[in-house]
């Protein structure tokens, strides 16, 4: 019996429904002999018929367990949770809510990449009493806002070619993962504004060339644009390459926050002729960034290959860009600098709260060192090898505003970047789609359908008026403080509520070594044991 009443549960009956009223209005149309009835009837019983035949399908696959319980019916549910961000965004989110970056962010963003009104009414969103609230504090005696372009020179002794760079730059992000319309905005935006854009690993691509805007040329594990057949780093290629007067700094990427120590691989089908070429990789075969380098296994390889790759660029600043990890490996690295003399000119400290275009949740989530304390961790380990005057810090992890600059940079940056900052000066709207190849506004897919939606030199403006705008509060935010230059911001301009009655200020969270003092033996917690465990011989812990 109760199998017989199966198709009128609440489970089945959409399917009996619609194959009720199918058999119905075909019954009609076959009995009724007046041809009016017909043109009634056909267009209801296709889509009845329609829905009956997918029910069916749904009741006998095999992949979807809810389509299965629940034919016709459970599509609702997965329509409703493909429109789940967009139905969060626009009806439920708060102006602080919205993840990775809350919809007052993306706000001020969009508001100053169009150059309109970026001001706010009325006081505060911010629960200013909460745990982890941080402020800075201004002066009783503001400055005048400085008209200066804020700028810092990159390159130590080694280095014959220095690159002034803004202390606001486009972080890496490949061709490959960006449009090719949004490789040409970036890049006319970053001519437009002088300041830099980091090619990402994937290459050096035409469209990164198009416009002249200085370049940042990253390599990564798979040296691409710089490698033999077998994946192996090819210096005459390196060194062809790296002559291009548009690149003005060359960048060895170790890890990446949001996936540190995952590879990478771009399946054969998507190897187009094109990103074959650019790559230097062979088509119909997978295209592959290996977890770890070919070029170097230990600390003072990999110093040695820093200095190669200055002295193959023609003395251009050469450096590389990490997520922390183990705190001995790159303090091994610091002893490999101290053992081998080479320094590099720049080191890029990405956290683990960076982006990516694709990569598992574990590593997204709990993998590597948020920015500030990665930073701060580099920062001291140069002051403490007395190698902080030689070695610029930059620094990439949710920096999208002025206060974000400002806060990166009074616990050791020198500079910021910014990867989703300028995606949504292009015109992300944050829909999480980059890895399916569908971006609804053109930054991240291949599809040429797609990236047409991206009009270069509209978003040439944006990407300028984002950089221009976020510069000038940078500016009025220094003023008030007191301060003249970035440069000067220091750990004391800031504090953090801790508890309900308790403030700290950034200068007590984030102690600074004293010059020399790892080499001289530090008893600083945060340094001492993973001193003594790191080597300049191995990446390897000692003991
Ligand atoms: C789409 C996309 C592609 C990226 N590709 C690279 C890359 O090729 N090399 C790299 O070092 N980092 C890459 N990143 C990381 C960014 O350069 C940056 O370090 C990170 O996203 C943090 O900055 P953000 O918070 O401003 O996005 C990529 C990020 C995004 C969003
Ligand atoms: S709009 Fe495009 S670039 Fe932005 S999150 Fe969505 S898919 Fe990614």
């Amino acid at each position: 019996m109760e199998t017989l009443m199966l198709p009128f549960s609440p489970r089945y009956i959409v399917l009996t429904i619609c194959a009720v009223v199918t058999v119905l209005l075909l019954g009609i149309g076959v009995l009724d002999h007046n041809p009016k009835v017909w043109e009634v009837v056909l267009i209801p019983s296709l889509i009845f018929g329609a829905l009956t035949l997918l029910g069916i399908r749904d009741l006998l696959q095999q992949n979807h367990a809810v389509l299965r319980n629940y034919p016709i019916s459970a599509h609702l549910r997965f329509l409703l949770e493909e429109i789940r961000p967009e139905m969060r965004q626009y009806f439920f989110e708060s102006e602080k809510d919205g993840m990775p970056f809350s919809r007052d962010t993306r706000a001020v963003i969009y508001q100053r990449a169009k150059m309109v009104l970026d001001k706010r009414p009325f006081g505060t969103q911010e629960d200013v009493y909460r745990d982890g609230y941080e402020w800075m504090h201004h002066s009783v005696a503001p400055k005048v806002r400085s008209g200066e372009q804020f700028r810092v020179t990159v390159g130590g002794p080694d280095c014959t070619k220095p690159y002034s760079a803004s202390v606001f730059n486009i972080s890496a992000m490949s061709f490959g993962a960006l449009s090719p319309s949004a490789v040409r905005a970036l890049n006319a935006g970053a001519k437009k504004g002088g300041f830099a854009h980091d090619t990402g690993e994937g290459g050096v691509s035409p469209y990164h060339r198009e416009n002249g805007g200085d370049l940042i040329w990253e390599i990564g594990s798979g040296y691409f644009g710089c490698r033999n057949r077998d994946g192996s780093f090819n210096p005459k290629e390196f060194a062809r390459v790296a002559a291009d007067d548009q690149i003005k700094m060359v960048e060895l990427k170790v890890s990446q926050g949001a996936k540190p120590g995952h590879g990478g691989v771009l399946p054969a089908a998507k190897v187009s002729e094109e990103i074959s070429k650019i790559r230097g990789v062979a088509m119909g075969e997978d295209c592959i960034s290996p977890a770890t380098h070919r070029a170097f296994s230990t600390p003072l390889e990999m110093m040695a290959f820093i200095g190669e790759m200055r002295r193959l660029s023609g003395g251009k600043p050469a450096g590389f860009k990490l997520c922390i990890g183990h705190p001995w490996e790159f303090l091994a690295i610091c002893k490999a600098m101290l053992q081998t003399g080479i320094y590099p000119d720049f080191i890029v400290v990405d956290g683990n709260e960076g982006g990516t275009g694709a990569a598992p949740l574990e590593f997204m989530d709990h993998l590597g060192m948020p920015m500030r304390e990665g930073v701060n961790f580099v920062h001291n380990a140069l002051i403490g090898i007395n190698a902080r005057d030689r070695i610029r810090i930059g620094a990439a992890g949710k920096i999208a505003t002025a206060f974000d600059m400002a806060r990166a940079m009074a616990i050791g940056a020198d500079w910021c970047n910014s990867a989703r900052g300028f995606m949504f000066s292009l015109g992300c709207i944050q829909s999480l789609s980059c890895h399916t190849d569908r971006c609804p506004t053109g930054v991240t897919t291949q599809d040429p359908t797609r990236a047409r939606a991206l009009v270069v030199p509209h978003k040439t403006e944006r990407v300028y008026n984002y950089h221009r705008a976020t510069l000038h509060a940078l500016a009025e935010l220094l003023a008030a403080a007191g301060l003249d230059h970035p440069q000067q911001v220091r750990s004391i301009h800031f504090s953090q509520r801790t508890s309900t009655t308790e403030v700290q200020s950034f200068a007590r969270l984030y102690p600074s070594l004293r010059p020399g003092e790892l080499i001289d033996g530090t008893s600083d917690l945060r340094f001492r044991e993973a001193w003594a465990m790191a080597r300049a011989e191995t990446f390897s812990a000692a003991g």
